[in-house]
């Protein structure tokens, strides 16, 4: 349920991203766009509707979840989804069309419009089960792996925007560059922005390195997992 629960809040800030107030997108996952597809009114609904469906399956009992447990799940999934996480970021993103902005706003806006939801999955799973946050340094690491992975994440989104085709993305390429949008491409170019990438990747690997992350130790599924993320392809 909590993994749903982070997909539906990531749909949803999806079909509101694509609307003609933010991004105009009509093309998504190689499908016409909600808008596109039953219009404004009806897309704005489908994300407020996905919204709260997220925190409801979120509050469905889960095996080895406590009701105190469950609450900071809640709560940490409300705040990576807000206006300190992804909602944030989103208003950022739009702020920094067509301006230059430094380097270090651009990370703390992809920080926030990916990366909170991304650290969010890492924290919600480690909190169902496998009390991680009982364990300071795990939960250390988990954090630093998890914000790592999440800015990958969306470096490499920007780096497929500009160099990626429509049948491969299944969304529109090249709208960062004709929409003014601040990413790494823009203010740093493509190579400079496949190197940050790789840096992240780097860095998450150098975060859970201590718990083991050669095949088979108990760390490898994350590292995996790091490199699905920053190295895909669409
Ligand atoms: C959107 O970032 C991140 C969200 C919170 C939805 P982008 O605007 O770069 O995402 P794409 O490129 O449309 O998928
Ligand atoms: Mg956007
Ligand atoms: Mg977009
Ligand atoms: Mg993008």
């Amino acid at each position: 349920y909590a993994g749903c629960a982070v997909e539906l809040i990531h749909c949803y800030s999806l079909v509101h991203d694509d609307m003609p107030c933010m991004d105009d997108d009509a093309l998504r996952r190689g499908k016409p766009t909600v808008h596109v597809a039953y219009g404004q009114a009806t897309a704005m609904l489908v994300g407020d509707a996905l919204q709260a469906l997220a925190f409801e399956w979120l509050c469905r009992p889960m095996a080895g979840v406590d009701g105190a447990t469950a609450l900071r799940m809640v709560a940490a999934l409300a705040r990576a989804a807000g206006a300190a996480g992804m909602v944030g970021g989103q208003q950022m993103d739009l702020l920094a069309e067509n301006k230059s902005v430094p380097l270090t706003d651009l990370q703390t806006l992809h920080s926030k419009k990916t990366g909170a939801l991304l650290s969010a999955s890492v924290t919600l799973g480690s909190l169902c089960g496998y009390r991680a946050d009982a364990d300071p340094a795990l939960k250390t690491a988990l954090d630093q792996y998890s914000a790592a992975v999440g800015l990958g994440f969306q470096i490499a989104d920007d780096v497929l925007d500009a160099t990626a085709d429509a049948a491969t993305l299944g969304k529109t390429p090249g709208k960062d560059a004709a929409q003014g949008k601040s990413t790494y491409v823009t203010l740093l170019g493509l190579d400079a922005a496949r190197a940050a990438a790789q840096q992240c990747l780097q860095d998450a690997f150098a975060a859970i390195a201590p718990y083991g992350i050669e095949h088979g130790q108990p760390a490898a599924r994350l590292a995996d997992l790091a490199r699905l993320i920053v190295d895909r392809k669409n």
